[in-house]
């Protein structure tokens, strides 16, 4: 097929390079298509229980960051996350992901996998579980896996050295985070990646060798979003924040989800909330740029205001129920289709296992 072509560097900076609306809207046109190719006109639902706040990392960017001591820190009662599970599989979401801070410590260590344990015996295993905890050893991450967890999303951020390093401290280092990516795949997780787009520093060419990264390690899932700021963060204090990069940012982060489903065709695109946070259209623009996967929030709403990763987070006051509603209303009038009832998958991690 015309479209599955390996494209090289220069075809994939050229992509995210246009300006131009009418090519920007056959860029979009091109991607939609591959995913109605690959995937239909469908998208899944994952559940997002945001289920604490304690993070071990210091992120520059991050609102949760270890040392903003602005922010009252939580994690969820084994009762409360339970009950968001069982919701969620009562609503039919089909998949949840359970994320939060980042903690090796072993007594959360086996609260997750005590945790999973539980989940798992809902629903007799029906209901699909993807994890965002950040980086772990391998005994943890197998662990998890043992006990019902079958998707893992962790983010490299970036895939330039000299970025991560203006990203995070010294002692974050991006060569960990891949290898906890190898863990992952050689454990036999669906494994997600992704990075934030349009920060300070970051150039197209960055971007390209980002997708070309992901292309490179087979991943099945890919996470990403345009960069947000915080303000009580070392990044977000001396930060150009006008509503002109602010649109830069956004149409960035959909030109990299059509990029990156022209090129990887068939893996899972989530639409982030962060494109949310920046165009109250965001996440339907991410499906028509070519994701097919949805995060609603169904953390408590006692604590959202305290999982602020960015300003201007949206859904902060939604009701499960209402937001359920209105993303399958908003999904019908883009002439899309919810699966309910299915994990949803990532098509490439099937052909991944049948060929291997
Ligand atoms: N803007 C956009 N995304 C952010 N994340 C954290 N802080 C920000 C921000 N300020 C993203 C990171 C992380 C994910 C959980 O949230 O990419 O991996």
């Amino acid at each position: 097929m015309l479209n599955k072509i390996d494209y090289s560097k220069k075809q994939i900076i050229d992509m995210l390079s246009l300006k131009n609306s009418d090519e920007l809207n056959d860029l979009y046109e091109k991607a939609y298509q591959i995913k109605l190719d690959n995937i239909g006109g469908l998208v899944y639902f994952r559940g997002i229980i945001e289920l604490g706040n304690v993070c071990e990392k210091d992120c520059y960017y991050c609102g949760i960051r270890k040392s903003n001591n602005k922010v009252n820190r939580f994690v969820f009662d084994k009762e409360t996350i339970i009950e968001c599970a069982k919701w969620c599989y009562t609503q039919n979401y089909g998949s949840i992901v359970l994320q939060s801070g980042e903690s090796k410590d072993k007594n959360y260590v086996n609260y997750i996998t005590e945790l999973l344990k539980e989940i798992k015996k809902i629903g007799n295993g029906e209901l699909g579980i993807t994890l965002s905890l950040g980086e772990q050893d391998e005994d943890t991450y197998k662990a998890w896996y043992n006990a019902g967890a079958h998707r893992y999303l962790l983010r490299v951020e970036t895939t330039n050295n000299s970025l991560f390093r203006s990203l995070h401290p010294k002692s974050h280092s991006l060569e960990e985070r891949i290898k906890c990516l190898d863990i992952l795949g050689k454990l036999g997780y669906q494994v997600g990646t992704g990075v934030m787009i349009g920060f300070p520093g970051q150039t197209v060419e960055d971007l390209a060798n980002d997708i070309i990264f992901f292309k490179e390690k087979d991943i099945d899932m890919i996470g990403m979003g345009p960069y947000v700021r915080h303000s009580d963060t070392p990044f977000g204090q001396y930060l150009d924040n006008s509503d002109e990069v602010k649109k830069e940012r956004l149409e960035l982060g959909l030109k990299m989800i059509a990029v990156a489903r022209i090129v990887l065709q068939d893996v899972n695109i989530a639409t982030s909330t962060a494109l949310q946070a920046l165009h109250p259209l965001g996440r339907e623009r991410g499906l028509k740029a070519g994701a097919n996967i949805i995060m609603p929030v169904i953390t408590p709403k006692i604590h959202r205001k305290d999982y602020m990763l960015y300003e201007d987070k949206p859904c902060m006051e939604d009701d499960a129920e209402d937001s359920k509603i209105n993303i399958i209303k908003m999904v019908e009038n883009i002439g899309e289709k919810v699966v309910l009832g299915k994990w949803g998958d990532s098509k490439h991690f099937s052909i991944r296992k049948n060929i291997k």
